[in-house]
């Protein structure tokens, strides 16, 4: 029996800032920013959006077409956390009128947790065929104004429906993983902005990318050839870019140029999006899918980071007729719904959304209709509304 992904939803704020804007007004020359880091655009979430919301506005994307009674295990991976206590995943759980027999929880390991949710969610499916998970990654990514990382911000969700027999990749079974205790990026309780060493973890990012790959390849008798698309957690699409070359280094003409073509296809989400944090990989799962030209059974392998440090690379098989669970048109709608903000308008939203929400304070959204929302805390409790 395969296991594996079965739906994808995709959600992102309706502001963005542009690279080349951001690169002027802090004194950078633009290319360092296009394509020294490789990022033209980055969401901003203003504070009417969530890691809870986003989730939800991810989810929303394809809950009508599951049947919501199968759904067993509901997993929400967020290092973006509302609360300290309540699970994101209760929020989603009642927003979109799933049954309370659902088990749900919430999981953290910087950008590593979806991969987290998305393990144990095929091992209960393949424990229970006759039950879905829903897997969820949602993440602000915020290092501060003027700041070496704030070029590498970002916001967004993916969620996917984890199912026997899926539509869109089979997850095989195995998988290579590493992990450290080291202080390369973090986010203390007492802080809202991430912590980072930045050149120290794009070097840890590469090693364990390395250790994995390798580890992998000999451990399933695999070549770097026998990949047909090599795809990576994109904290800035670079990062990615070195990665597939180490991954290529040594190969023929032909194998690069195929590797390169696909890693090109999986990084035109990110480029526009930015750091997604626990979502990242699965954005560029996504972009890949919509992107590039796959065939039906071609193996893809997934390297997913989250600092602090974990790593893991996995692999899954493309499924025929997968482009019909797609829905390109509409990403790319969201996309271009999003409205361009001056960076004046940026760092006000930025420092807003930094605040404590105010008791009692009812926000309004600027979305389109539809689309869920924090609305304020009332006696403590977040508020959630659809538009
Ligand atoms: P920086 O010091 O601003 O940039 O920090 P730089 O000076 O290293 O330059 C970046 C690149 O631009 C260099 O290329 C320059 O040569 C090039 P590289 O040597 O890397 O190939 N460059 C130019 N290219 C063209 N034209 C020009 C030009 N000028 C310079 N004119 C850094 C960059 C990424 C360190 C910073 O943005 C940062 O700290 N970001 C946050 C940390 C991060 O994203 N780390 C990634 C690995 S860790 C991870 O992935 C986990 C994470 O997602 C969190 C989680 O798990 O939860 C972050």
């Amino acid at each position: 029996m395969q296991v594996g992904i079965d739906k994808i939803g995709f959600y992102t704020p309706n502001k963005y800032v542009d690279m080349i804007d951001l690169a002027n007004a802090r004194n950078q020359d633009p290319n360092k920013f296009l394509i020294g880091i490789g990022q033209e655009k980055m969401t901003v979430a203003d504070e009417t959006q969530d890691a809870v919301s986003m989730g939800i506005n991810a989810t929303l994307d394809f809950v009508d077409e599951i049947d919501k009674d199968k759904v067993g295990l509901m997993i929400f991976g967020t290092e973006s956390s509302v609360d300290q206590s309540k699970s994101a995943s209760l929020f989603v759980k009642t927003a979109l009128n799933l049954r309370p027999e659902v088990r749900t929880f919430e999981v953290k390991e910087a950008c590593f947790g979806l991969t987290a949710a998305l393990m144990m969610a095929t091992d209960f499916v393949r424990l229970h065929p006759e039950q879905t998970a829903i897997v969820i990654g949602s993440d602000i990514a915020r290092y501060g104004l003027n700041t070496g990382g704030e070029v590498t911000q970002g916001a967004g969700s993916i969620s996917m429906l984890v199912k026997a027999d899926p539509s869109i990749l089979a997850l095989n079974e195995g998988h290579s993983a590493y992990s450290d205790d080291i202080n390369d990026f973090w986010r203390p309780n007492n802080s809202k902005t991430a912590m980072v060493d930045g050149k120290y973890s794009t070097q840890v990012y590469l090693d364990f990318f390395t250790k994995t790959f390798e580890d992998y390849k000999k451990q399933k008798n695999l070549k770097t050839e026998d990949f047909d698309a090599l795809i990576y957690h994109l904290p800035f699409t670079k990062m990615g870019l070195k990665a597939n070359r180490l991954a290529i280094a040594d190969e023929s003409e032909v194998v690069s140029e195929k590797l390169s073509k696909t890693f090109e296809a999986s990084k035109k989400l990110s480029v526009n999006v930015g750091n997604v944090y626990t979502a990242s990989l699965y954005l560029s799962l996504l972009s890949l899918l919509q992107n590039g030209e796959l065939a039906p059974n071609d193996l893809i392998g997934l390297f997913s980071y989250g600092s602090g440090a974990m790593a893991e690379f996995f692999t899954g098989n493309v499924v025929e007729g997968f482009k019909q669970q797609l829905h390109p048109d509409k990403v790319q709608a969201r996309l271009d719904a999003r409205t361009k903000l001056t960076i004046p308008e940026y760092e006000t939203i930025f420092t807003q959304s930094l605040a404590d929400p105010v008791e009692g304070k009812e926000l309004s959204s600027d979305e389109q209709a539809g689309v869920w929302y924090f609305a304020g805390v009332k006696n403590g409790v977040r508020l959630y509304k659809q538009k």
